[in-house]
């Protein structure tokens, strides 16, 4: 009797051709092997499960239930007030934008991958940074994708000189930046940076996706402006999530559309989902009415600078003078850079098993899918300060040696 062939090698199917470049969720993967009881896992992209506001969330759905009724468990268009809120956020960051144009998806995700296929065609040219968000992969080489990769800076963000040559030669559908505490880098575009890149998107017709789950993240420095406040001809397109500054499990988002693309938007979008939950919506509505947001964000920035500091004073003790890491000022992050030589994907099941420890190597945020085999992304926000000590220096315990 012949053996059932394994799901993923079945060749029967006739796939779509979006779906022959998406084989499997690398990050995933990593992840359940990370969360194995008794293992540190410093390889987490997530807030501190006790620090998201579940009685609070609660009691805004209560309310929400209690005012509208069935109303709130319906069909309905996107909810006003939450609009408004989130405009006249924008606004004070420098936005100019009013509540029409604002878009509310599902998170991120679903906002990057509405613009891309609003712009890209497979095999058409994207640009995005070396070493990105593997969402950003997804949906860009993931939907075929011919990739053009900028480096980026690790104090001040991605190299606009790089960018600005890849638009000029290329002309690519769009080109994907992560401007605040970036996945995995850490690193923030400079203000500088921030209005050159406005400018070339103008100047070269590029649609530059902003995608900014993380700005809210900040924990120390001086807020900078979105890329989107230095947008005068309408080439940017921001997006913004609830999922890191209050809780990934609402799948809320939202994009700030210009007006004339806003029908071809809600239809492209209805092909994927028709909209997000009533509920969710008014109650966010709700939470952030209450002015709970703020609070929240207190509380969450303060446990996140606690255990940056913890980590980077761990690096500084015991990775010092043989490796370099970036110095967030925000966000879940650190990139930490090993000698050239040592592979920490390789080195990762080893390191989980023996010592308990989890990273994501650098490798798997790398676009081309084989540089920076020497990198890894820590994550602070989700370990007690005294685990990422022991973590830290268990894993130094581990690379030393491999150092030479
Ligand atoms: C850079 C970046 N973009 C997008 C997302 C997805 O965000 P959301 O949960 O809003 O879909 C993440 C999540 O980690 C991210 O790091």
């Amino acid at each position: 009797m012949n053996p059932q062939p394994a799901p993923d090698t079945r060749t029967d199917y006739r796939l779509g051709r979006e779906s022959r470049h998406l084989t499997r969720s690398v990050m995933r993967e990593l992840l359940k092997k990370a969360s194995a009881p008794g293992v540190i896992s410093l390889a987490g992209g997530l807030p501190d499960t006790r620090l998201l506001p579940a009685d609070q969330y609660r009691e805004c759905l209560d309310a929400v239930l209690t005012r509208d009724g069935g109303a709130a468990l319906q069909y309905r268009p996107m909810h006003e007030p939450l609009r408004e809120w989130i405009a006249s956020m924008m606004q004070a960051r420098g936005v100019r934008c009013d509540a029409g144009q604002v878009f509310i998806t599902n998170g991120n995700q679903q906002g990057l991958s509405i613009l891309s296929r609003l712009f890209l065609d497979p095999d058409e040219a994207a640009v995005t940074e070396a070493i990105t968000f593997t969402g950003i992969q997804q949906a860009t080489a993931g939907r075929g994708a011919r990739m053009l990769l900028a480096p980026t800076d690790l104090a001040t963000g991605v190299d606009v000189d790089a960018l600005e040559t890849l638009f000029a030669e290329h002309q690519p559908r769009l080109a994907v930046l992560v401007p605040d505490f970036h996945n995995p880098l850490g690193v923030s575009i400079s203000a500088d940076k921030r209005q050159r890149i406005a400018a070339i998107a103008a100047r070269y017709q590029v649609p530059v996706i902003e995608d900014d789950p993380y700005s809210a993240l900040r924990f120390s420095g001086r807020p900078t402006p979105p890329i989107k406040a230095y947008d005068e001809a309408g080439w940017v397109f921001y997006l913004g999530s609830f999922s890191k500054m209050l809780a990934p499990g609402l799948r809320m988002g939202w994009m700030i559309v210009p007006d004339d693309l806003l029908p071809r938007v809600t239809a492209l979008r209805e092909s994927l989902d028709l909209e997000t939950s009533t509920l969710t919506q008014r109650a966010v509505a709700e939470f952030v009415a209450r002015g709970s947001l703020e609070p929240h964000l207190e509380r969450l920035n303060a446990s996140n600078r606690a255990r940056c500091a913890a980590m980077l004073d761990a690096l500084d003790k015991h990775f010092g003078g043989w490796a370099t890491w970036t110095q967030p000022e925000g966000g879940l992050f650190v990139w930490v850079t090993l000698p050239a030589g040592i592979d920490t994907t390789a080195q990762l099941a080893d390191v989980i098993d023996r010592l308990g420890v989890a990273y994501v190597p650098g490798g798997a945020f790398a676009v081309d899918g084989r540089s920076h085999r020497n990198t890894l992304r820590l994550n602070f926000s989700a370990v007690a300060p005294d685990d990422i000590r022991k973590g830290i220096a268990r894993l130094a315990s581990h690379f030393r040696p491999l150092a030479g």
